[in-house]
This record gives structure tokens, sequence and C-alpha cells, in this order.
């Protein structure tokens, strides 16, 4: 796999594959409350927009949605379910994409910010997230915790699907210099092995604040999950809001 090639998660053939390996794992129908309540009547930009699991259900809503997505292959699979035409998605990195003005809300959801290589496009990451808000407009993030205790030599294999006719095993390896992870996934179902690679530049809650901070924004609110529970020394991810 390409490092950090903002094509690179499509290209890995997981779009065929991604609804089915994460739905139902990840709690959708919350995120979607919260973030409906947090767009406040005007319309969103998700960034890393994907198949549309988050945009479809909002735009059911009646919410105005767009979206950046580096993969094709992705945005095809978006383009192909039912009002996924009437969704208005700019293929590029959203690092640096443009994808319009006056968006009351940003979303960067499921750890996505970590696709980003470095913490040089994290940060311009965090500027055009900024860039496409309307005044006084929100950022939200959502985003695992750094865990690298549950690192030994700085590797770990852990089970992600365990299912009667399927289960996934994800080897991970930690670069503690860069801050980055290299991961994959297999998959393991009847007559088949399918791998996922995908690689994240981690960060700390704090330094993703102090990016917000150099992209003019400041925090909202910090919750550990989209139900608003509350982020504690546990908390193994986070939900962040940030504000023009
Ligand atoms: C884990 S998926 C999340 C999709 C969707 N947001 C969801 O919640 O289901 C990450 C998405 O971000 C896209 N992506 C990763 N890095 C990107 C980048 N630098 N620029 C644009 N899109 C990127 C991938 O192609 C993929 O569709």
């Amino acid at each position: 796999m390409a490092d950090f090639d903002p094509t690179a998660y499509g290209a890995s053939g997981i779009a065929d594959e991604y609804d089915d390996l994460y739905a139902g794992h990840w709690e959708t129908d919350t995120a979607v409350d919260r973030i409906a309540e947090l767009a406040d009547g005007g319309k969103v930009l998700e960034l890393g927009i994907g198949t549309g699991r988050l945009a479809l259900p909002l735009l059911a809503r009646g919410i105005e949605v767009h979206g950046v997505d580096g993969s094709a292959e992705m945005v095809e699979k978006l383009r192909q379910k039912p009002g996924g035409d009437r969704i208005p998605v700019v293929v590029g990195d959203f690092a640096h994409a443009d994808a319009g003005r006056g968006f009351t809300l940003v979303v960067l959801a499921v750890n996505t910010i970590f696709a980003l290589p470095d913490q040089e496009a994290q940060v311009e990451c965090f500027r055009n997230a900024a860039r496409h808000l309307a005044p006084a407009g929100r950022f939200v993030i959502e985003a695992w915790v750094p865990d690298v205790g549950a690192f030994r030599h700085n590797r770990v294999v852990r089970p992600r699907i365990v299912q009667s006719d399927r289960i996934s095993i994800e080897t991970a390896e930690l670069d503690p210099v860069t801050q980055t992870m290299r991961t994959t996934q297999a998959v393991f179902s009847e007559g088949s092995v399918r791998l996922y690679p995908a690689n994240h530049r981690y960060a700390w809650p704090a330094e993703l604040d102090l990016m917000a901070q150099l992209a003019g924004l400041h925090r909202e609110e910090r919750w550990a999950n989209w139900t608003r529970s509350p982020f504690t020394a546990d908390s193994q991810a986070h939900v962040t809001v940030y504000r023009l």
C-alpha cells in the first residue's frame, strides 16, 4: 500500500466490503442525531464521506450535506445508494480540497484525521475545515485516544470481528518517533482471506486541541462518544467539538 495516499483506502478493495464490515459496529444512529443537532439547521460538510454511512441518514432528515473523499471507489458506492446522487462530493485530499463555504458544521468521523501523514497535514486539515465554516460554525472530530500501552515491542495483534462464519484480526506496528501506526486487517470467511492495510498518524486529544487553536478554533465540547458520555481517564475515544 502506498503510504498515506488519500486514494489508498478505497484502492485496497475495501469499498466493496466497507458497509458490511462496519455497519452495526459503530453507533451510527446516535452519531447522526448529534451531528444533526450540531448542524443547527445549516448545511454540513463531511470530510472523508466514504459510502455515506452518516451523510445519507442526514440527507434523509432534510439536511443539506456535501462531502470530500480521496477515494473514487468509496464515492462510487455512495452514488449507487438511494439519495447518493443528491450529495455534492469533491474527490480530493480533505487537507486542501475546496468544497465551498458557509457550512455550519464540518464533520470528520472515525479516526480519519489520522489518515493524514503528519502533524503538518493535520494542521492544514483543521485550517481547511475552518475555511469552510460559516461564522460561529463548528468542526466535530471523532478519534481514538492512542493506547500505546497495549503494544509490546511496538507491535500488537487484536481481534476485531468474532462471528461463527467470519472473523477479522488486526495487526498493528507503532513508530513512536513519528507517531505513526501501520495496520492490516485480515478478514477470514469461508474460502477467502482479504487484507486491508491502513496507516495512521496518531495524536493525543491535547495535540488536536492545539491544532484547532492554530486554525482559529476553540474547543467547545469533548465527550467519550456520540451519546455525550463524559470523557474520562479511561476513555478510549473522543468526540470533540471545535468552534470558530
Ligand atoms: C474510515 S472511512 C469513514 C467513512 C465515513 N466517514 C463513515 O463514517 O463511514 C475513511 C474515509 O476517508 C477517506 N480518506 C482517507 N484519507 C483521506 C484524505 N486524505 N482525503 C480525503 N479522503 C480521505 C477514505 O477514502 C474513506 O472513504
